[in-house]
């Protein structure tokens, strides 16, 4: 016993859910977490396979271990265990210990539940890597302890995993599976226990989190906009978030929960790839870019202060000068107050990685840049509409500077402000005084109750 557990974590914020959840199901085998990986008797890389960049990471880290490992072994005869979890394991399985025979365990996404039994049998082996990448019949949720570990004041919350729209482009629907929704039940009660834990924001996460249709109380399928409202009853719990949805899955019901529900932030990460239809087809997002920005004017009807995120893939075979202009003309019309964008990224066994059209390197590195400049363009003027205004921030901790604190606008934008009482987890209004690219900067308004001075912070929305 007393054993440590150093997991790095690579991707998405499931892998962010799913490291943390790695963590219970390890505790029971005698690990706990530690925040240095050169203490550490067991080592998990959580890995993405998203994009080349993100999967070839996984590699140069690797390297790192086995010195990390053996150097280890010759100090004081331990063994480091490595396990390599995640997409990349899922995509790679086989290939990773032939390119990294030191490595342990590899395991995929859906059976983290069973890494007690890996890490026992591991540990009894000599050397014989372990690998596990099925996609199993039981559901890991059913089989994995309960959250251990406070998340903080902002949580993650998974309730819908894998994918079944398969984007030409995109490997998550082979590295995640096809799409399950988590019961009603199961959803609410772990969000109960965040909020009893301190989270006063979750982020109700899927790959594809608008297609949830989990098995609601009454037997029935729940979506999405249904659940949110059921999680906005919970007492405690200030502000709710989901990520990540696609535009085809945006029902009427999801619509209203933006209109009604007023602890739904007015900020929504909408991914919406490229702004040519041709383009859109090939990607077989099955929308056109019109349809995106009717869908867009409906949840800025239902939400009139919605600010919107999304992310653009540069580059995609086929795209010519024209499409790219599209993209552009696109990002103008909708005013994003933030987004990601990449080169396209071909992925073995994607359908696109395979047509003869691909974007020369130099062509892709062009657009990239006018199109960074230009969301970056809009994100400045985004913020610089909060210049003078009064936001709501739900604070999350202690800023660099001394008495400062540091936490997070309706929008996501990190807000630096000082404030006489020290509330985390509290929601303050802040005037904001000074706006930065990334982040904004204010002071607290301190509501005046008569001629007594300060008062406590506001609690709540
Ligand atoms: N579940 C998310 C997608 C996760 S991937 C969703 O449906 O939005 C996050 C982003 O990575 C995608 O939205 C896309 O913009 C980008 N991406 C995915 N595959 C890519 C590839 N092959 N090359 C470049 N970017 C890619
Ligand atoms: Fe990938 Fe998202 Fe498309 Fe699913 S909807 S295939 S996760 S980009
Ligand atoms: Fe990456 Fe897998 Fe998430 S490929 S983006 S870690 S679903």
């Amino acid at each position: 016993m007393g054993k440590k557990l150093f997991i790095k974590t690579f991707g998405c914020q499931m892998n962010v859910y799913d490291s943390a959840r790695m963590t219970d199901a390890l505790a029971s085998s005698g690990y706990a977490p530690t925040a240095s990986v050169d203490d550490a008797d067991m080592v998990v890389l959580n890995t993405c396979h998203i994009r080349e960049k993100a999967a070839e990471k996984v590699y140069s880290e690797l390297g790192r271990l086995r010195q990390m490992q053996e150097e280890r072994l010759r100090a004081d005869g331990s063994r480091v265990l490595i396990a390599v979890a995640g997409c990349v394991a899922q995509a790679e399985g086989e290939e990773i210990v032939s390119r990294a025979p030191y490595v342990d365990i590899v395991l995929g996404p859906q059976t983290y539940h069973r890494l007690p039994e890996l890490v026992a049998e591991a540990l009894q082996e000599d050397g014989r890597p372990l690998i596990d990448i099925d996609f199993p019949a039981e559901d890991k949720f059913d089989h994995l302890p309960e959250e251990a570990a406070p998340q903080g004041v902002s949580a993650f919350l998974t309730i819908q995993e894998g994918c079944d729209r398969f984007c030409t482009f995109c490997v998550v629907p082979y590295t995640r599976g096809s799409e399950q929704s988590r019961p009603v039940e199961a959803v609410l009660a772990e969000a109960r226990r965040l909020v009893a834990a301190g989270s006063r924001e979750i982020t109700l996460l899927g790959q594809n989190v608008n297609a949830y249709h989990g098995e609601g109380p009454d037997g029935r399928d729940w979506g999405l906009g249904r659940l949110i409202r059921a999680v906005a009853e919970i007492d405690g719990l200030y502000r709710i978030r989901y990520t990540t949805s696609h535009p085809r899955d945006m029902d009427d019901e999801l619509i209203r929960a933006h209109r009604d529900v007023d602890s739904l932030m007015p900020f929504l990460h909408l991914p919406v790839q490229s702004g040519s239809d041709k383009i859109l087809a090939a990607m077989n997002r099955r929308h056109t870019a019109d349809d995106y920005r009717r869908l867009v004017d409906c949840l800025r009807e239902a939400r009139p202060n919605l600010a919107l995120s999304s992310d653009f893939i540069v580059g995609f075979p086929g795209e010519a000068d024209e499409d790219f202009a599209a993209t552009l003309r696109l990002v103008n019309d909708i005013g994003y107050s933030q987004a990601f964008s990449f080169k396209y990224s071909p992925r073995p066994g994607t359908p696109a990685s395979s047509t003869a059209e691909q974007v020369p390197e130099d062509v892709k590195r062009d657009r990239l840049e006018s199109l960074q400049q230009l969301l970056r363009a809009h994100q400045e003027t985004f913020n610089q509409t909060q210049a003078g205004q009064v936001l709501p921030v739900l604070i999350e901790g202690e800023g660099r500077e001394a008495g400062q604190l540091v936490g997070r606008s309706p929008y996501l934008q990190p807000v630096h402000f000082s404030a006489p009482i020290h509330r985390i987890g509290q929601i303050a209004d802040v005037a904001i005084s000074e706006v930065l690219t990334n982040s904004l900067r204010g002071e607290v308004v301190i509501p005046r109750t008569g001629s007594d001075g300060p008062s406590e912070l506001r609690v709540g929305i």
